[in-house]
């Protein structure tokens, strides 16, 4: 079975992980969507809020599924017997820091390889950070996430800017 997995801080998902997702769900028998729990970012939302929302937004996609994982991702991809991990590339400043992390998991875990779809052009200058800035000063982000779950994002980001 051909596993590969996909993963991510998704605070929040974005058009731009949903269009990699679907890309990258064709490629395998069972695509692992996972949440960084331990992630030093400052996040929005928490892991169950986007493990969550991740699911709406994936719902009826038989071969995906959602997971969250602590520690190291090569970690997890041997625990899930992933023999892939997916990786969105948006633009040329993405590259060196993937490149770094692909080579870095590579000498961890020689049998796992990271694969890299270039994020399609209508989605490459949208980032959950973009998301999030946007949405912050009451900006319109309806094209920029899924529609299952927009409501729930801004709540979220409005709640953040709140409590500041
Ligand atoms: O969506 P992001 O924040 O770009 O995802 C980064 C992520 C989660 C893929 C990366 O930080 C990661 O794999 N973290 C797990 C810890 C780990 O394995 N670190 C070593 C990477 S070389």
């Amino acid at each position: 079975m051909r596993i590969a997995v996909y993963p991510g801080s998704f605070d929040p998902v974005t058009n731009g992980h949903i269009d990699i997702i679907e890309r990258a769900a064709p490629l395998c028998d069972k695509l692992i969507v996972a949440v960084l729990r331990n992630n030093n970012k400052n996040c929005t939302f928490a892991v169950e809020e986007r493990v969550g929302m991740l699911q709406k937004a994936l719902a009826g996609m038989d071969n995906v599924q959602v997971d969250s994982f602590d520690g190291l991702l090569v970690d997890y991809a041997r625990q899930t017997g992933a023999q892939a991990i997916i990786r969105g590339l948006r633009m040329v400043s993405d590259f060196e820091s993937e490149l770094a992390m692909a080579s870095m998991n590579k000498k961890m875990a020689h049998e796992v390889e990271t694969v890299f779809l270039m994020t399609s052009n209508t989605w490459s200058h949208v980032s959950s950070s973009m998301v999030k800035e946007i949405g912050g000063f009451g900006g319109d982000i309806s094209d920029m996430v899924p529609p299952a779950i927009r409501v729930e994002i801004e709540a979220g980001i409005k709640q953040k800017e709140d409590e500041r």
